[in-house]
């Protein structure tokens, strides 16, 4: 048996396969406090739990964890976390990543990382310690990711009086994926730009040792005289690429907490206009993706505005017209990432005393929801991408009314696949490759296709409406 693990923004979750078959014979969940700051003892917490939940490891022959991207965990020589982390949809070092861009220029940054800092990326979080916190900056030893410090954890090393092997920074692993979320590794290159990193933080740091996509970060003893194989671990977009089986012609779209919108290309992408962020995957290949911070949430917002379940507001959204009789949501509730306006706030728009009913504003909710994703798809495929299909994942994808929204916004065919934990499959995945030396060749089963049923008129309302407030 192999184990996958997803320590996500809200929860952890812990994945148990087959090798040999690839079936997924037990799986795990706990939760943990969620935000844009948060201690990432939370985590390792959460991943305890999860994995008992998941019936323990003392079956399991390896492991690899997937994580939340770009979050900031800052350590100190002595292992100890030297604040709570920030996480990727926490915006205030927005000012940083202007900074950064103003010091360096946009291309030269994209030429150097394939990225134009946002307030997502890591850089821009340790630049934003250095100018807020410079105390806490001048503690920090070592720089990690979530999923480099859990894998870290897991194998032994820690804080001296909580762990077995003590607080070893040398000893800290990631792996291309992650790293290309940093804002100073290079997917171009595969190489740590220690200039960038000096230039954020103030001073050098440790940064953990990138290990290739069929690599180990070595072996450890969890539960029992077994020893486990500790796969290389990815950020949670790659983990989902390696999980869906992606490859060429599929564009992924992740309805999750961010909104993710992500292909697998075989040399990098980079895009000094920022909107597509040039990553590396887990295999060995690239991961051009563009990033929401308002996805799944939206829903949420909808239903508590409507005062309705998630059944219901899909039948009250599909019972509109599309394009909701003019009414449009710009969903910038949490600020926005792409397009890069962090400051941002949500609007409706488009109320008449005919328009403003619930069903229009339920389909205003989904249809705003996606049209921001069908930009990052539109600009995606500028790229050259030859897309022939969505693949359309994360909580969100499952209500019936994001499916059918979907086909009228992306203009594509749309798979849905069945419900499952992507990025601890693609951890698994890892896990698999990891013990054999082998890439396991598991498929994925689809629940739900969808013909393409392309309604213009849907996105050039809320072109118009964004170019309204954002002229
Ligand atoms: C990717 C990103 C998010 C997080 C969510 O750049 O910021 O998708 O990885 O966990």
């Amino acid at each position: 048996l192999v184990a996958g693990v997803d320590s996500s923004t809200q929860s952890c979750k812990v994945v148990v396969r087959d090798l040999v078959t690839g079936e997924v014979v037990r799986t795990g969940r706990a939760s943990h406090p969620e935000g844009t700051s948060v201690h990432p003892d939370h985590w390792w917490t959460a991943l305890l739990a999860a994995i008992d939940d998941a019936g323990g490891l003392a079956d399991v022959a390896a492991i690899s964890v997937g994580g939340q991207q770009h979050g900031m965990v800052a350590l100190a020589s002595d292992g100890t976390v030297v604040r709570e982390a920030l996480l990727w949809n926490d915006t205030r070092s927005a000012q940083a990543a202007r900074d950064l861009i103003a010091e360096f220029g946009a291309e030269e940054l994209v030429r150097r990382t394939g990225l134009v800092p946002v307030a997502s990326f890591t850089s821009t979080k340790l630049r934003w310690l250095r100018d807020a916190e410079p105390e806490n900056a001048a503690k920090v030893a070592a720089v990690a990711l979530p999923h480099d410090w859990l894998t870290w954890r897991l194998r032994g090393y820690g804080p001296a009086v909580e762990s077995p092997l003590g607080p070893d920074l040398e000893a800290l692993t990631t792996d291309r994926s992650d790293a290309s979320g940093t804002g100073y590794w290079s997917p171009a290159s595969g190489e740590y730009d220690r200039e960038l990193l000096v230039a954020a933080l103030g001073h050098d740091a440790i940064v953990p040792r990138v290990i290739a996509p069929d690599g180990s970060a070595g072996t450890v003893h969890i539960d029992g005289p077994t020893e486990i194989v500790v796969g290389p671990g990815a950020g949670d977009n790659a983990g989902a690429a390696l999980g869906l089986g992606a490859g060429e012609g599929d564009v992924v779209v992740s309805l999750g907490t961010s909104g993710t919108v992500f292909a697998v290309t075989p040399e990098p992408v980079t895009d000094a206009s920022g909107t597509i962020a040039g990553f590396a995957d887990a295999a060995g290949q690239y991961l051009p993706i563009v990033v929401t911070l308002n996805a799944a949430r939206v829903l949420d917002s909808a239903t508590r505005l409507l005062q309705v379940d998630f059944d219901a507001l899909a039948e009250l959204a599909l019972s509109a017209e599309p394009g909701a009789g003019g009414v449009v949501l710009v969903p910038y509730f949490e600020g926005e990432r792409t397009p890069n306006r962090p400051d941002a706030t949500a609007s409706l728009m488009g109320l008449t005393l005919a328009s403003s009913t619930r069903a229009n504003i339920a389909r205003a909710h989904v249809e705003g929801m996606l049209c921001g994703l069908a930009d990052g798809v539109d600009a995606v495929r500028a790229r050259g991408l030859d897309a022939k299909r969505v693949l359309l994942v994360g909580g969100a994808a499952f209500n019936p009314a994001v499916g059918k929204v979907a086909a009228q916004v992306f203009g594509l065919p749309i798979d849905i696949p069945k419900p499952g934990e992507y990025v601890a499959m693609g951890a698994t995945v890892q896990a698999a490759w990891s013990l054999t030396g082998e890439k396991p060749q598991w498929t994925v089963d689809m629940e739900t296709h969808l013909e393409p049923d392309l309604r213009p008129a849907v996105r050039e309302q809320y072109r118009a409406a964004t170019e309204q407030l954002y002229a």
